[in-house]
């Protein structure tokens, strides 16, 4: 039986599961709690905050507008609203960019996802319950120092994630991740519940939420504004294909006000356990990409059910990573499908590519920990590794370059009449999308652009 309110409710919400599904994932879980103890804390989280408030959520909402208003996948959707609006045709490499952009992040993001795959080892064997914090953290590092164990795991999990955009079932995954989802919002509900018994936590709220403004530096404010590109997935056209099957009576501000904090909700969650658990414990808070790694399974040890929280927590861990970097393999498969490839081998290429990178990468770790590919450019770069290099420039600068062209594109470009029918939602929403658009996230990203291609250069 039909039920015109229920299927419409109920298409709505698989619209924001699925663009939960690729915001939800590293860059919650064990991006935004290192970053955080890196820049010191309570800045660094209260910019994030208003980045994506006055950044992210408007840039959001320009790019998945876009694809609903092109109704076609980034390139063609581009194509045809620069054509509608007399514009230049090539705004379509606006989704080549991305493309780009997407691949240098999936190389690190599935290298580090793979880690999750060998502490799910560890939580079967229980190699890691009842330790101590030293044996525990000593884990960590002589995962780090094992070239062969970390290239394994990046590319067993690659394999996964190709084996799913190969065979086109994206879909069957975005449906169990509805249904999974909430349970990992619960175990980390549950750890956030814990890290209050912890002799840690009064300390770790002061450090979070109390502002310290000795720590701003440019390093901190671009951080955090990459962050909130990362964190959403916006800025590399990957949200522009949802847009294209949004239901036609679904509010765009309302659903990405949703996701967006369903997303700061992960993170908030998830650094409050940690940074309870890094004060509970001495431990340091700029321990790096090893934060998360290192605290979560000292918290199981010492709750009940040990190995079956650790379980479960890497298992969901998995998932999330899982349909995130699904969702940034997936543009750059149908790019190449567009242009006549079979879906296998646009899979193929482009997994061997990432597969490439991702176990260089992975020997940033270890054997390549000091060598610095663009030390030649000077600045930043000269003490950047691989792995440095992937986690900052297409994060803290492709994204919001992308993202920026993305709104201005959005706001001055399409003809008003086509940008507001596919925002939908009030008048008063969509003109404070206009104005936000406009007036903060457009000049704010371009300046803290050029700050950080500055920075970068150490001018
Ligand atoms: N938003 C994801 C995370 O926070 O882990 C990362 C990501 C996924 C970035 C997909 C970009 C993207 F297209
Ligand atoms: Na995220």
């Amino acid at each position: 039986m039909n039920h015109p309110v229920l299927e419409a409710w109920s298409s709505n919400r698989a619209f924001i599961f699925a663009v939960t599904g690729a915001a939800v994932g590293l860059g919650n879980i064990w991006r935004f709690p290192y970053l955080t103890g890196e820049n010191g804390g309570s800045v660094f989280l209260l910019l994030y905050l208003f980045f994506m408030l006055v950044i992210g959520l408007p840039i959001m909402i320009a790019e998945i507008g876009l694809g609903r208003a092109g109704r076609a996948g980034p390139m063609q959707a581009l194509m045809r609203l620069a054509q509608g609006a007399g514009a230049r045709p090539q705004w379509r490499y606006l989704a080549v960019f991305g493309g780009l952009t997407l691949f240098l992040i999936l190389s690190f993001y599935s290298m580090v996802s793979g880690w999750s795959l060998a502490y799910l080892v560890k939580s079967v064997d229980g190699s890691l319950a009842q330790q101590s914090p030293e044996v525990i953290a000593g884990a960590f590092g002589q995962l780090m120092s094992n070239p062969g164990l970390m290239l394994l795991c990046h590319t067993l999990f690659l394999l996964l994630t190709l084996g799913v955009v190969a065979a086109g079932v994206n879909q069957g995954l975005e449906r169990l991740n509805t249904y999974l989802m909430p349970l990992l919002y619960l175990l980390l509900l549950l750890l956030a519940a814990y890290a209050v018994t912890t002799p840690g936590f009064a300390e770790a709220m002061r450090y979070l939420f109390l502002p310290d403004f000795n720590a701003v530096s440019w390093k901190v404010v671009l951080d955090a504004m990459g962050q909130a590109f990362f964190t959403l997935a916006v800025g590399a056209c990957a949200l522009m294909a949802y847009g294209a099957y949004m239901p036609e009576d679904q509010s765009l501000p309302r659903a990405a006000v949703v996701v967006a904090l369903l997303d700061v909700g992960v993170a908030l969650l998830a650094g409050i356990a940690i940074f309870a658990l890094v004060f509970s414990h001495q431990l340091e808070p700029t321990s790096g990409p090893g934060l998360m790694f290192i605290t979560l399974p000292i918290a199981f040890s010492e709750l009940p059910l040990s190995h079956l929280l650790s379980l479960g927590f890497f298992l969901l861990l998995l998932l999330a990573t899982w349909t995130s970097s699904i969702n940034l393999a997936e543009p750059l498969v149908a790019m190449l499908k567009d242009r006549g490839w079979s879906r296998l081998r646009g899979t193929a290429v482009i997994g061997l590519g990432v597969w490439i990178l991702g176990s260089l990468a992975a020997l940033s770790f270890n054997v390549m920990a000091e060598v610095y590919p663009l030390g030649f450019l000077g600045g930043v770069f000269a003490e950047k590794n691989l792995f440095g290099l992937l986690t900052s420039i297409p994060t803290d600068i492709f994204l919001p370059l992308g993202g920026l062209l993305i709104a201005i594109f959005a706001v001055y470009i399409v003809p008003v009449a086509d940008i507001r029918a596919a925002i939908g939602g009030s008048e008063t929403f969509y003109l404070l999308w206009r104005r936000m658009t406009a007036k903060l996230a457009i000049p704010l990203t371009g300046l803290l652009l050029l700050t950080s291609v500055l920075t970068f250069w150490g001018v």
